[in-house]
């Protein structure tokens, strides 16, 4: 879609689709007019709001997939899965003078502040909205080749700056907010409504789980005291003060603010950050070329623990040990570009301190999709395995 001019102050940037996270056609908020980090009209520029994340590693990483002079193919296509405010799309259309690059995101507003920036490339550069699990069907219309594969997938996973600073987004818990934390805000569930409605065990279930939290089970007892009393945490800056009341004195004083494993773990339940990944990462893999290349940053251990174990299992063989040789559909389909997860330096963590969890991990397709693909993945977010039927038709887990 495109938007005529006086719709908003947005000039008009190409989209090749726009879809709602259920695949729906519906209109981007392009056309809405952009707000600046306060909350205000009068834009502040994309680049200015997040700063890329090992930037020059993942371009070194993705160009032989990218570029012709390092064997990658002319005219090549990177889909990056979580285009934010274009900052690594931008660098990657800048390297790579062939490349057209198919942005993703679900929140309207990046799409909105990254179409802009990326305008001046022209038919390089198209964005979706959707959710990164849409890899696939994004890969396949993007596609030159009869097969459906591009050259690169990158994902830069987690929140972008302008979400953890603008306030009203409730992802900090450093500004007072109402506990919303969706990053398309356009639907689903806030965590001000999970906080209202979950019960006090799925509550302890999603801080234990998502946010490794040890007193889930003290904080979500005194969410519903403070909900039953008729006093429910209304605010990002309420929360912050409920949590610090209920972990032990110790742990207030260690390791930063008690309140910001709640946060995550709230921000994943409300975004469903984990299943989505976990349909993902095969999705993306499947999505690529022999030789094509997929770069992941992980922000958490969670999302970085689905990231290493899909990776690790396409470049290991599926044979028992012991077999004399390997069959065909067993052998390994991926080759790892990363020893272990790569984290930021020195330099780049005093420059961007929301650099210092990153894990970085990468691998190159090495057999086609068609012949091996990887597997959709069978395990919950949590690590458990889904229940799955047997013969006889009983669950088992
Ligand atoms: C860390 S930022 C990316 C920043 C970007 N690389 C840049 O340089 O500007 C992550 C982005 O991914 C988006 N995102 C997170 N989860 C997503 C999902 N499941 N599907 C689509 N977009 C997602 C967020 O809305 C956010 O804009």
């Amino acid at each position: 879609m495109e938007c005529t001019p006086g719709e908003g102050n947005m000039s008009p940037t190409r989209n090749s689709c726009a879809r709602g996270t259920m695949g729906d056609m519906r209109p981007t908020a392009q056309c809405q007019p952009l707000k600046g980090p306060e909350g205000h009209d009068g834009a502040v520029p994309a680049a200015r709001r997040h700063t890329p994340v090992l930037l020059e590693r993942c371009l070194e990483l993705l160009a032989p997939a990218l570029s012709p002079q390092a064997g990658g193919a002319p005219g090549a296509v990177l889909i990056d899965c979580t285009l934010g405010m274009g900052g690594h799309a931008e660098a990657a259309l800048e390297r790579f003078p062939d490349l057209r690059v198919v942005g993703i995101d679900r929140d309207p507003q990046a799409i909105a502040l990254a179409g802009e920036r990326l305008a001046r490339f022209g038919q390089r550069f198209s964005a979706v909205r959707t959710t990164y699990d849409h890899v696939d069907e994004v890969a396949r219309s993007a596609s030159s080749r009869q097969d459906g594969t591009v050259d690169a997938v990158l994902m830069d996973l987690g929140v972008s700056s302008l979400q953890l600073d603008e306030v009203g987004r409730g992802f900090s818990y450093a500004r007072s907010a109402p506990l919303d934390m969706r990053m398309d805000q356009s639907g689903g569930t806030t965590a001000q409504e999970l906080l209202d409605t979950a019960e006090e065990r799925e509550l302890a279930r999603i801080l234990r789980t998502y946010g490794e939290e040890r007193f889930a089970s003290r904080i979500a007892s005194e969410i519903v005291r403070r909900r039953r009393a008729g006093q429910p945490v209304r605010t990002t800056d309420e929360l912050v003060e409920l949590v610090r009341a209920a972990v032990p004195a110790a742990a207030r004083r260690a390791g930063g603010n008690p309140a910001k494993r709640t946060f995550q773990a709230l921000r994943i339940a409300v975004n469903s950050e984990l299943e989505v990944l976990k349909r993902a990462i095969p999705r993306a893999l499947n999505s690529l070329r022999v030789g094509g290349r997929l770069v992941v940053e992980s922000y958490q251990s969670l999302e970085d623990r689905v990231v290493k174990q899909a990776l690790a299992a396409g470049a290991s063989p599926r044979a028992p040990e012991g077999l004399p040789v390997v069959p065909l559909e067993a052998q390994p389909y991926l080759e790892l570009l990363t020893r272990g997860a790569e984290r930021a330096q020195a330099t780049e963590l005093a420059a961007n301190p929301r650099s210092a969890p990153v894990r970085l991990r990468a691998a190159a397709r090495t057999r086609p999709a068609a012949q091996a693909p990887a597997p959709h993945s069978t395990q919950r977010a949590d690590g458990a395995r889904h229940p799955s039927k047997n013969t006889r038709g009983r669950t088992r887990r």
